[in-house]
Order: C-alpha cells, then structure tokens, then sequence
C-alpha cells in the first residue's frame, strides 16, 4: 500500500488534491445550508470538522459557527459566577488535584453563612444573576444542608442557581429542585466508556449516564460535556462526546481542556493543542445550534486572554468568573494554580477586561430576564445575565 502511493505520478497527486478541494467546498457548501436552515450537523460532519488541520479552511468553518450563533442567539454574551464551596472530595478521579488520594491539599468548607453571604454580595455589588455553587463530591453536606443553602439563596436573590456537586441521590436532586435549583454541571467527563473506567477507578459511567438523564427528567437545566486532551482521546472520541451532549437534551455545554497535576498520577501528561479545542467549539455550535458554551476557567488557564477571542469568535457565548472568596480560593486546586492567575476571579479589573473583549468580539453583556424569575428554556437560551450596574 505504502508503496503503491509512493509511485503516484505529479498528475495523479494534483487530481488528488482538486478533488479534496472539491470535497472541501461541497462539504463548506453543506455546513452552511445546515446553518441557514438552523438544522444541527450530524456525527460525519463534526468529525469531518475535527479532522482539519488547514487554519485557511477552520477560519471559514469558524466564521460559519459564528454566523450561527449571531442568527440565532444574539451577540450577547454572559457571565456566571461560581462559588467553589468545598474541596474535599470522596472520588479519586486520576486527573484531578481534590482527589481523595491527594494528601498534599489543605482542605476547606465553607458554612452555609459564608456560601449565602458570598452569594448574596455578588448580587448586590456586582449584579449577578447565575451561580454555579460547586465542590467535590462532599457528603458532609447533607441534603438539608444543602436546601437550606439552596433555598436561602433563592429566596433573598431570585438567581439562576446550578449545581455542581457530583453525584447524589436523586431524592436529594428533587429536594433541591424544590428549593430552587434550576441548573445542573454535570460533566460526563467522556464518552468512551473504557477510558471513563481507567480514570474513574471502581466508578461506573453507566451510573454517571444514568444521574445526568434523571436530572433531565427532573427539569434541571443541564451543562454537560468532557475533559478533552486526556490520554486515549481521538477525533472519534470527541466526535462522540458532542453527539453525547446533543442526546442529552443539555441547553449548555460544560467542557475543558485537561490540565496536568503534579500530585496526581497523570502529572506527566501532555496538554492538548488549542486549535483542537478551537474545533471543538466551532463543532458544538454547528450540531447544537442554540447552545451555551462558556469559555471555561481551563481555557482561559493555558492560553490566556487571546484564547477568549478565539473561542467567542467561534461560536462560545459565555464566561464563567470566580467568586470564591480569597483565602480559600487558592486551594481549589482542580489543576495547578487554578485561582492563583487573576484572569478568572471576578475583580473590577477582570470584570471590565471581559467586557472589553465581548466588546472586540462584537457581543455585548447579556441583562438578562430582569426582575422577575420566570425561566423557560427559550428564556434561557438568549440570556439571563446581570443587572446593570
Ligand atoms: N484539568 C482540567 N480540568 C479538570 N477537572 C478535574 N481535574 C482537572 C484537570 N486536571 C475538571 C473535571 C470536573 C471539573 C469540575 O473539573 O472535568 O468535572
Ligand atoms: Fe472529585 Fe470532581 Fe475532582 Fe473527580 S473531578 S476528584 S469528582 S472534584
């Protein structure tokens, strides 16, 4: 075989590559009927988009993404606010600095007091309207003690509240329902049911799966996705893991490059390269084209402020900024020096430098269902921001 294509004459290899020119433009021609059409692309074509390698050609498909997104969800952009409650963490995922094996961490919980005045300030000061209250897996809480949170927030905020506390019982996910949960992060983390086995030792992906469809069933609103640049990844997988997130009825999605940990067995692993992610992006617009895909604090991690460009101008149409408060912060320690970089702790500085760039980006920041909380999908879909400050 190889050397069959070794003795292609010149002739043969410039008919060659007119044709894949011809199979570029035909398939560019499709993706755009889709996108005008707002039809999602299928599982041939995401893959076909991850396969690219030519800048040229993923600026076109780019371009295409954000048409999309300006056509059908607006050129605005919004910004979440997470609170990372506790670090403690039951699970022993192999990527991840809060895993149970880390001793090295010093570990935190913050009171109900603190999670609800945290809350409550960033409404007050700053306008927020949507927190994600994330942690490890921790079962200090009880289920309570998490309504009790819950419905203090709610109550005194009327916000979007999601939850980002793994996996729990569903009784537990109603309750907090009840008291006013809307939102769920959720990652599958992968698709690839092998690789969720050697990086989840002795946890169950039929398990995870079975969690993120009864959150569905129960009306969260879901955020879903995977870690991408891990081991074992291929185009296939991620062409997968997009078709997971669609079939999950998710309204956003939540994924992020991998970042290596020292004190973790996968500390010698290589990180992904950005044009991945970039095609990543580009590839979850075009399938589901009234998405939420924040830009996530991974991103940001490794590549910075251009990367936000990048990934807005591609078809991402949020942010997600840090609220924890100083002091703990520093030990939410996910991948290395997560909340040491300013760049994605919410400060008036970091503030303003996202809106500037949403303002470069042609976005402007999203104000929202204003006072009254009335969430339909739709209503989520094209916003739900922050006040007006
Ligand atoms: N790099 C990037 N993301 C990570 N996560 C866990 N560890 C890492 C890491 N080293 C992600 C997981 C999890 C989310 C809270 O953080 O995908 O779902
Ligand atoms: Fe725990 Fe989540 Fe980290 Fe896994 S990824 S160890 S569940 S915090």
């Amino acid at each position: 075989m190889h050397e069959l294509r070794g003795a292609l004459s010149e002739g043969e290899l410039e008919v060659g590559s007119a044709k894949q020119i011809m199979g570029e433009e035909k398939m560019i021609r499709a993706l755009r009927a889709k996108a005008s059409s707002r039809q999602g692309i299928d599982k041939e074509e995401i893959l076909w988009i991850l396969d690219q390698e030519d800048p040229a050609l993923i600026d076109e498909i780019s371009s295409v993404a954000n048409g999309l997104r300006e056509d059908l969800v607006g050129n605005q952009a919004c910004i979440h606010g997470i609170i990372e409650f506790s670090n403690f963490c039951r699970r022993n995922c192999m990527y991840c600095g809060l895993r149970v094996g880390n001793n090295g961490l010093k570990r935190y919980r913050l009171s109900a007091d603190e999670i609800v005045e945290t809350a409550e300030a960033a409404v007050r000061d700053y306008g927020y309207k949507m927190f994600v209250l994330q942690s490890g897996e921790d079962l200090d809480y009880s289920t309570d003690d998490l309504v009790d949170i819950v419905k203090r927030i709610f109550d005194s905020t009327k916000t979007l509240i999601f939850l980002s506390i793994g996996e729990r019982d569903i009784t537990t996910y109603r309750k907090l329902y009840l008291a006013g949960a809307r939102g769920v992060l959720f990652r599958f983390e992968t698709s690839s049911l092998e690789l969720y086995s050697k990086m989840h030792p002795g946890v169950s992906h039929k398990e995870r799966l079975k969690h993120l469809k009864f959150l569905k069933e129960t009306g969260y609103i879901v955020a879903t996705g995977p870690i991408v640049g891990l081991r074992g990844q291929t185009r296939e997988t991620y062409a997968d893991d997009i078709t997971m997130i669609r079939d999950s009825g998710a309204l956003m999605v939540s994924f992020g490059p991998f970042i290596p940990h020292p004190d973790t067995p996968l500390a010698d692993s290589p990180v992904i390269d950005p044009a991945e992610v970039r095609k990543f992006i580009i590839a979850l617009r075009l399938a589901m084209p009234r998405i939420r895909i924040p830009v996530t604090t991974a991103m940001e991690h490794l590549w910075g402020d251009d990367f936000r460009k990048v990934a807005l101008r591609s078809g991402a149409n949020s942010f997600m900024l840090n609220l924890t408060p100083a002091g703990v912060r520093e030990n939410y320690d996910i991948y290395p020096g997560k909340n040491i970089q300013p760049g994605h702790v919410h400060t008036l500085e970091t503030f303003d430098c996202v809106m500037g760039i949403m303002k470069e980006c042609g976005m402007e920041l999203c104000r929202g269902f204003g006072l009254e909380f009335e969430l339909t999908e739709e209503v989520f879909s094209v916003g739900c921001s922050m006040d007006d400050r």
